[in-house]
């Protein structure tokens, strides 16, 4: 005597889908299609993780979370800085390793300084910035010195002044983080 199993299915019935091609303990199931709702859902999931894919990974056109949290903290740091108002070398150095007091400075330079110092830096009616030789001294105060009071026989204006201390001392932020700080300068963020 044949089970149940093999025998063949019953044929669905009338308006419903059809029935799939097998039997088990007597059980049969219909062979229903997706919805369509629930497939373009799917495909649409699809084409979303493509997009997100190559925008976030790919692309480089995002910021990534990590860059978001440097900025965020260099920020913190920026007020930290900024609200010690002693410009000191140690300090000074510090700026110019955060990307809040140097992105500023840039914009200040490229208004005010670049004109002379060219915006490379590499000089012009200035000297340049970016070698090893400085006429006045290469510690940050005592560039900041010149940069605040001029040098006004050789033509460098006084900016201390005109831009205050604020812009003074995120240009010259800009300036140094085309420098490297001395081995004994500590710029560890605390
Ligand atoms: C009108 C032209 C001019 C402008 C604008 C100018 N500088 Fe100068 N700067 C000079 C000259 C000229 C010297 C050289 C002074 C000397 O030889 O004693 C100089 C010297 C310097 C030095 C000292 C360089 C060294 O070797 O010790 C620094 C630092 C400096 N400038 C920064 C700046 C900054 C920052 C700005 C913008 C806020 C600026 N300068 C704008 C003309 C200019």
């Amino acid at each position: 005597m044949k089970s149940p199993d093999s025998l063949p299915p019953a044929s669905p019935p009338p308006g419903e889908d059809p029935l799939r091609p097998h039997t088990y303990d007597g059980i049969q199931e219909y062979d229903k299609r997706l919805p369509n709702w629930w497939l373009l859902t799917f495909y649409a999931t699809i084409v979303f993780w493509i997009g997100y894919w190559m925008y976030f990974q790919q692309s480089g056109l995002s910021t990534s979370d990590g860059a978001k949290i440097d900025r965020h903290l260099a920020q913190v740091e920026a007020q930290k800085l900024a609200a010690n108002a002693a410009f000191d070398d140690a300090s000074l150095w510090k700026m110019s390793r955060n990307a809040v007091f140097v992105d500023a400075g840039r914009a200040t330079f490229n208004a005010t300084c670049a004109s002379c110092h060219h915006a490379t830096l590499t000089g012009g009616i200035g000297p340049s910035l970016v070698d090893a030789v400085w006429v006045h001294g290469g510690q940050p105060t005592q560039m900041l010195k010149v940069v605040n009071e001029g040098v006004l026989t050789k033509g460098m204006p006084a900016w201390g002044p005109i831009l205050g201390p604020k812009k003074v001392s995120e240009v010259l932020a800009f300036i140094l983080s085309h420098h490297t700080p001395p081995a004994d300068v500590a710029l560890a963020a605390k």
